[in-house]
């Protein structure tokens, strides 16, 4: 273990403290046993068949390929997802545009919702499972995508997602909602970043979008108006540092009450505004 450790530590860039945690993480799946039970026989010999499967878990690692991949679930606003390369991994960032979508919609009254570009359905099943009189659509591009929000959407109970096959607005047709949330691709298809860590294992098509980043944040806010409820709103994440450009987008496509919001870390991650 102290090896692997270290092996992690210098192949990832991990500190010792998240190299540890990530190997006794993979020693704990391959004995299907908790990791209380890993730290309790730290040193303990491993039979055979479990010392085969914990190097193997720990050969793709170390490969770089992402833990949550690697397990095949990631937790998410207090849910566990089942994930898989077919969708980006949900980031806990994204639990910023969960609050604020779940600020507001009204607990007692039944407010439909828009997903676009789903994924996994992290942000639509979060909020299917809080508020369970709302009626969320979820929408993707991809059919593998929406075959996992599908399986998360059944697994975590939510029954009040659907789900479609769209590209951004495509096949909604006149329908409106009062608010629509998304997590679209946003990284600039030259920076260097999508060739680093995580990123390199997740969907190309989940995180870049065109020369500027802001390809896809444009469809959203454009085609937002025509679909938006009278006072409806637009809440989207996007990139540390495209909260300015954004705003300019909503201003221009005649939003109003336009705010930025920040994370944690006080940097603006998710901006919206209400339909003018
Ligand atoms: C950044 S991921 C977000 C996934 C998920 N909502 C989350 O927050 O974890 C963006 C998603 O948008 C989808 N997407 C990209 N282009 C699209 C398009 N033109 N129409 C619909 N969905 C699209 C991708 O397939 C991907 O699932």
């Amino acid at each position: 273990m102290a090896r692997d450790r270290r092996r992690l530590a210098q192949a990832l860039g991990l500190s010792e403290r998240e190299a540890r945690l990530e190997a006794q993480v993979l020693l704990s799946r391959a004995l299907q046993s908790p990791r209380a039970f890993v730290l309790a026989h730290e040193g303990d010999a491993l039979p055979p068949e479990r010392e085969a499967r914990y190097r193997a878990l720990m050969q793709r690692r170390l490969q770089g390929e992402p833990m949550a991949y690697i397990l095949g679930e990631r937790e998410f606003y207090g849910l566990v997802f089942k994930t898989t390369p077919a969708a980006l991994i949900p980031r806990p960032e994204t639990e910023l545009l969960v609050e604020l979508a779940l600020a507001r919609i009204p607990a007692d009254s039944p407010r439909t919702i828009l997903d676009l570009g789903t994924g996994s359905g992290a942000v639509a099943v979060a909020i299917a499972r809080h508020r369970p009189l709302a009626r969320i659509t979820a929408v993707d591009r991809c059919p593998q995508a929406l075959a996992l929000a599908r399986e998360n959407a059944i697994r975590l109970g939510a029954a009040n997602v659907e789900l479609l096959e769209s590209d951004w607005y495509g096949a909604l047709g006149v329908r409106k909602f009062d608010i629509i949330v998304a997590n679209p691709p946003y990284v600039a298809e030259a920076d260097r970043h999508l060739e680093q860590g995580d990123l390199r294992f997740e969907p190309r098509r989940a995180l870049a979008a065109g020369k500027d980043g802001l390809d896809a944040i444009r469809a959203v806010v454009d085609g937002a108006p025509a679909h938006l409820s009278p006072g409806g709103r637009l809440l989207f994440e996007h990139g540390h540092d495209q909260a300015d450009a954004c705003r300019d987008l909503l201003r221009r496509a005649g939003f109003v009450e336009i705010a930025s919001h920040p994370d944690l870390a006080g940097i603006p991650r998710v901006t919206g505004g209400r339909a003018g």
